[in-house]
């Protein structure tokens, strides 16, 4: 697999924008991409993807499932074809399977080695080495699955997985659709009945799209709004045509953008509006932000909208902790919102930030810093302190510490700098939104 890492840093300054209008279209759901591929590879027969995220992190998913057997190609027409070996017939794969900065490609697949007769090494980059993974050993042993870990539990880590696997009942300690997701496809191989007890919901790509596939999962939700997840093993899937939708987490950027940047008027096409997942709308609607959901549909069953974004004034607000597993991977560009929001922006409940692909509460609050915002850093949240509109100061060089949603916020935050944002390092970019530069020029309009 290529590394971004391999070649040198690339700095870039974002300066400031004038209004950003016209329409765009976000490329598809990494979480779906990821999920389409290993499902479709589980499969006898073809299946055949639309919307495919060709982002660094799902490359390293298809470049895995190829390694251990699936034949997956992509058509000169943007639509991937995958064979797949069927469930119970994944192979060993000859090397270590590079990772390389995706979190959730590693604890997906680690959850489909664990049942089937292989073992498998898993390796990534600095900042994937750094991520806890007994989350998913600590389930996937209880299934009979063994771990060679490297010091501290991280990668690199080997797995060796144990055919037939052990049904369990497992309630999640952590609000994580990896770990869900890595005890569910776990299952398919397993024989007997798993169930997955979710307390606080996340994201149910994996459910809607196992169901799809024709896997026996039922959902149960008790009184108290937990879930029951099960699914009764080893089962067949059936070979699919997926169409994978927009991706809310890379149209949060575009949205906040033109939240912000005077006199903007823009309408990002094909996003995803999974409720699991549009937390993030929901929350600068709050705040003031005009959101306008146009055109609704249902595109490879999750709902879908194109969104009017227009420059709105924000006021600063208290985010319910409740909202968070369903924005969780929009607060670094949510804290650009509210550094440019009228008032206090507080945030709790955030401790699952320290540990994605950077600590994120640590990166933003000294990225903010940097150009001159005033936060203040808790050990669960920041407190922002907004400019009311008035453009920010600028500044940096920011670090982005590998992590590309932390290279996406600064550079919305420099479309309203009065000196520009230095970003240190816009390479991790294309871990999940390749296009994302190309598009920001095209919506950035005259002003530089
Ligand atoms: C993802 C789940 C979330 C999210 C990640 C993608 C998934 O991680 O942050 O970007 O596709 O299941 P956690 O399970 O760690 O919350």
């Amino acid at each position: 697999m290529a590394h971004h890492a391999d070649e040198a840093a690339r700095p870039r300054r974002f300066s400031a924008a004038s209004a950003l209008r016209g329409a765009i279209r976000v490329p598809g759901d990494k979480s779906i991409s990821h999920r389409a591929l290993m499902l479709s590879a589980l499969c006898v027969g073809e299946s055949r993807i639309s919307g495919l995220l060709e982002g660094e992190d799902v490359l390293a998913t298809a470049a895995a499932m190829r390694a251990m057997g699936a034949t997956i190609k992509r058509g000169d027409d943007g639509v991937w074809t995958v064979h797949g070996v069927g469930v119970g017939g994944l192979m060993q794969p000859e090397q270590a399977l590079d990772m390389g900065n995706s979190g959730t490609s590693t604890r997906l697949l680690m959850g489909l080695v664990a049942s089937h007769p292989i073992t498998a090494m898993f390796t990534g980059d600095a900042s994937l080495s750094r991520r806890p993974m007994a989350r998913v050993t600590d389930p996937l042993g209880e299934m009979g699955a063994e771990f060679g870990a490297s010091p501290g539990g991280t990668l690199p880590l080997m797995v060796r997985g144990l055919q037939p696997a052990v049904p369990i009942t497992y309630r999640l300690p952590v609000a994580s659709a990896q770990v869900k997701s890595a005890i569910l496809l776990a299952a398919l191989n397993t024989p007997g009945t798993t169930t997955v007890i979710e307390p606080i919901p996340t994201r149910d790509h994996s459910e809607r799209m196992l169901a799809g596939f024709g896997a026996p999962l039922t959902v149960e939700t008790d009184p108290d709004g937990v879930r029951h997840i099960s699914i009764t093993g080893p089962c067949d899937l059936r070979a699919q045509d997926i169409i994978v939708p927009g991706d809310p987490s890379s149209a949060a950027f575009f949205i906040v953008a033109a939240l912000i940047v005077p006199g903007s008027d823009l309408v990002i096409e094909n996003v995803g509006m999974n409720v699991t997942r549009s937390g993030i709308v929901t929350v600068l609607e709050q705040m003031g932000g005009q959101i306008e959901r146009l055109n609704e549909r249902t595109v490879g069953g999750e709902p879908v909208a194109d969104l009017r974004v227009r420059a709105s004034a924000l006021k600063g607000i208290a985010v319910d902790p409740a909202i968070v597993p369903s924005m969780v991977d929009e607060f670094p560009v949510f804290f650009i919102a509210a550094a440019m929001a009228q008032g206090t922006t507080v945030t709790s409940g955030l401790d699952e930030l320290r540990v994605k692909e950077s600590d994120r509460l640590a990166t933003m609050a000294r990225g903010l810093e940097a150009i001159g915002v005033v936060v203040e850093e808790r050990e669960d949240g920041l407190v922002i302190t907004g400019s009311g509109g008035a453009m920010l100061p600028g500044g940096g060089p920011v670090a982005t510490l590998l992590d590309h949603r932390i290279a996406m916020s600064f550079a919305v935050a420099g479309l309203v700098s009065t000196s520009g944002v230095e970003v240190d390092d816009t390479r991790p970019i294309a871990t999940s939104f390749p296009d994302f530069l190309a598009l920001l020029d095209q919506v950035r309009g005259a002003g530089l």
